[in-house]
């Protein structure tokens, strides 16, 4: 087993034990990629005012999210797909999630159901939704999460078409699935991940069957979602949804000030600050410049989530430092499960908390509420950190 000490040793990992397709699925962005780099690049140039004998016994990472008591202000991010980065995957990640005493947010485009997670989990979980043109299926899978337990619902607004990555359309992971020569034999090589996945149960996408009923399966369901994404979704349907879902409700991928407000204004009850992993509009701000200003603007009204190119509880910390509630990570467990399944999900959450755990003591702050912009470098010298 090698030694892993950080999210890149997992990374690189990862990239020898699955397919490329899926690898370049999980690792890449949309287009040039610039938003893609400059989210993890941006929260990088950021420096931290080193404290000194403050006595950094005892440092607590307890945290509230939506309300919710948890271990650290950290979350697992809905991700299309990954239940075909590892077996069930998914429900390993939920797993591990709970374990660590952090929710596990399930994507719509998941292969588990949201039945499965509720199987292989006792605590509570989110749910992300794509909303479809076929609004039966939005009104559906709403209330199969309330009959499941959910506590909140994160309404992704920043897809209302995709964006191109380059290398899923190289990689034949399209839809439907181009089958070359080159990914068949990168399967073949992969054997541990084939018996997984392919030999597994769960290899369609399990959310959009359960609504399909008889046109079943992996491809089927794949073109009916990619044919179905709603492009007219607007602020009026925010009311829509509210009225269906009587808990918190959270809109992913804001990443302007007047639409932050128009969420608070609506009734949501938090943002995740999010550009979709650098998947979408490329050319749009890193996720962390684009985090102050909203903090500073809602969040004294709604809770302010923060995502994109975290890869360290330094990360985590500069994110909080800058007016986010609590982060979600999404390649950065990827890269664990796709190493070493929910051992590795573990392995990417412990690394993160011992991170942050330490980056707190170095920096002089005992609890997660303590984390204020005076922890910053630049901001102390009297220039803004971003
Ligand atoms: C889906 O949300 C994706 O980014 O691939």
């Amino acid at each position: 087993m090698p030694i892993v000490t950080n999210i890149e040793d997992l990374r690189l990992l990862a990239r020898r034990k699955i397919p490329r397709a899926i690898f370049e699925y999980v690792d890449r962005g949309s287009y040039d990629e610039i938003s893609y780099r400059a989210n993890s690049e941006d929260l990088k140039a950021i420096r931290f005012r080193q404290r000194v004998l403050i006595d950094a016994d005892n440092r607590s990472l307890a945290a509230t999210m939506l309300g919710e008591k948890v271990a650290m202000p950290v979350a697992i991010a809905p991700t299309g797909l990954t239940g075909l980065v590892h077996g069930d995957g998914e429900m390993l990640a939920a797993r591990a999630a709970e374990k660590a005493g952090i929710r596990f947010t399930l994507s719509t485009m998941s292969i588990c159901s949201i039945e499965d997670i509720r199987s292989a989990i006792s605590g509570p979980f989110w749910f992300q939704l794509y909303v479809f043109r076929d609004r039966g299926f939005s009104e559906q899978v709403i209330a199969r999460a309330r009959a499941a337990g959910c506590t909140a619902l994160f309404l992704t607004v920043d897809l209302p078409l995709r964006g191109q990555r380059h290398a899923d359309i190289k990689n034949g992971l399209e839809v439907p699935p181009k089958l070359t020569l080159r990914n068949a034999f990168d399967i073949i090589s992969k054997p541990a991940w084939t018996f997984g996945v392919l030999m597994g149960r769960r290899k369609s996408f399990g959310n959009i069957d359960a609504y399909l009923k008889e046109k079943r399966g992996v491809w089927a369901a794949g073109a009916w979602a990619n044919d179905n994404f709603d492009a007219s979704l607007s602020w009026k349907d925010v009311g829509w949804i509210r009225g269906l879902w009587p808990g918190k409700l959270v809109l992913k991928g804001v990443l302007d000030v007047e639409d932050a407000k128009k969420a608070a204004d609506l009734g949501a009850d938090a943002i995740v600050v999010s550009n979709h992993g650098g998947r979408q509009l490329d050319g749009a701000p890193s996720t962390i410049a684009a985090l102050p200003r909203i903090a500073e603007s809602v969040g004294d009204r709604i809770e302010v989530l923060f995502d994109g190119g975290i890869r360290s509880g330094q990360d985590v910390l500069k994110a909080l430092a800058l007016g986010a509630r609590g982060c979600l990570i999404g390649r950065a467990f990827l890269y664990g499960l796709a190493a070493m399944g929910e051992a590795g999900v573990a392995k990417a959450l412990s690394l993160i908390a011992e991170e942050l755990r330490v980056s707190m003591a170095l920096t002089g702050v005992r609890s997660i509420d303590e984390i204020g912009r005076d922890i910053l470098f630049d901001d102390h010298g009297g220039r803004r950190a971003m």
